[in-house]
């Protein structure tokens, strides 16, 4: 494949760094832009040059995308607190939508011809799984609102503008760099690190929420394909090919962490809007992009747990949410 300039928004993120990293090894000229709020430095190699700026700050943006002028955008930045962005919804805009636009405004006006976005599941709300790509967008949350949103303006600006666009609806994809000091997303992470901290596994209801879970390297390769000419102006789901309960993944994470299936438990309240049952069809996935489940979840688990392992216990990040509430989960608070 030809080389392209190509900017990666949230690179010092878990999904955002193993993608910049394998478009350096496919021999990409790559830049990156992180303000290290959700990511981390040991996400970084030094294998491309990254710009430490805020994409919420419109000039700062302008100045980066002048001087780069990026054929090509992956843009993963984003506050992803699905759960959370009730509590700060200001917070959650201005990282999604407000940052996408300080982002594709001056993209455009440079020379932009194709943007990956990362958008998600949490667009097609409360809907019947399977969810395939031509469901509605029907999101039931902050966080839900403004990726549907920022679906909708790419469409609108790659007919107006004429670049290319993929959007990819990734949902709980899981693995080694994500951060363990999160307690506001990241169900694996989560689990891992209370374990690490011999505290009690929080779950929400009755622990029968359905989801699927995906191993970060086995989805990888997909977002690294969809830079091919002939894919573009598609909407793909990427996910786990096997539901299964939060109850199940807690037993699964207990046997990788090596401790007994009877690790304590609590069950708390469950947290508002969250949805029942969600996962999606992977059909468009395996016929695009040839997605396929290589190491599959309970192998990217055991992987996983293994690195936070030799990572030991985190510190939990903290921070008070804007707008705190008793509807809010006690950790949270
Ligand atoms: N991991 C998943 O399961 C999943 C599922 C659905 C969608 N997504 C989407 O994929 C993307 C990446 O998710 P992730 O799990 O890697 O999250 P992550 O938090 O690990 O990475 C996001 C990165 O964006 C950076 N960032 C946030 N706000 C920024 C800002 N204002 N300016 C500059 N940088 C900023 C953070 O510092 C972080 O490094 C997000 O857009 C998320 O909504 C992820």
């Amino acid at each position: 494949m030809e080389s392209r300039k190509i900017l990666v928004t949230g690179s010092a993120g878990f999904m955002g760094s193993w993608i910049a990293d394998a478009l350096v090894e496919e021999g990409h000229e790559v830049y990156g832009i992180d303000n290290f709020s959700g990511g981390s430095a040991e996400n970084y190699k030094g294998n491309y040059r990254l710009f430490v700026v805020d994409l919420a700050i419109a000039k700062q943006v302008e100045k980066v995308i002048e001087k780069v002028r990026p054929e090509c955008i992956y843009h993963l930045a984003s506050c992803a607190r699905e759960g959370a962005s009730q509590f700060q919804p200001l917070y959650v805009t201005q990282t999604n939508y407000q940052a996408f636009m300080n982002l594709i405004e001056p993209a455009i006006k440079y020379g932009l011809e194709k943007i990956v976005a990362f958008s998600s599941m949490s667009i097609y709300g409360n809907q019947k799984p399977p969810f395939t790509e031509d469901m509605p967008r029907m999101p039931e949350d902050i966080y839900g609102v403004n990726k549907a949103a920022i679906e909708r303006s790419i469409e609108i600006l790659a007919d107006v503008h004429e670049f290319d666009y993929v959007i990819y609806r990734p949902h709980n994809v899981f693995g080694i760099r994500q951060s363990l000091t999160d307690k506001f997303r990241n169900v694996v992470a989560i689990f891992m690190n209370r374990i690490m901290r011999k505290e009690p596994l929080y779950i929400y209801g009755d622990g029968e929420q359905v989801r699927a879970f995906s191993y970060i390297e086995d989805s990888l390769p997909c977002y690294i394909r969809c830079l091919d000419d002939d894919i573009k102006n598609e909407i793909i789901n990427i996910g786990g090919m096997h539901p299964i309960t939060i109850n199940h993944l807690a037993d699964l994470v207990c046997e990788a962490m090596g401790v007994s299936k009877d690790y304590p438990r609590e069950y708390l309240p469950p947290r508002p809007l969250e949805v029942k049952e969600a996962w999606c069809s992977w059909e468009k996935s395996v016929k695009l992009l040839g997605y396929e489940e290589k190491i599959g979840y309970e192998e990217g688990i055991r992987r996983m747990a293994r690195w936070a392992k030799e990572k030991g216990p985190q510190q939990w990040t903290e921070e008070k949410l804007a707008l705190p509430s008793e509807k809010m989960p006690k950790i949270w608070k």
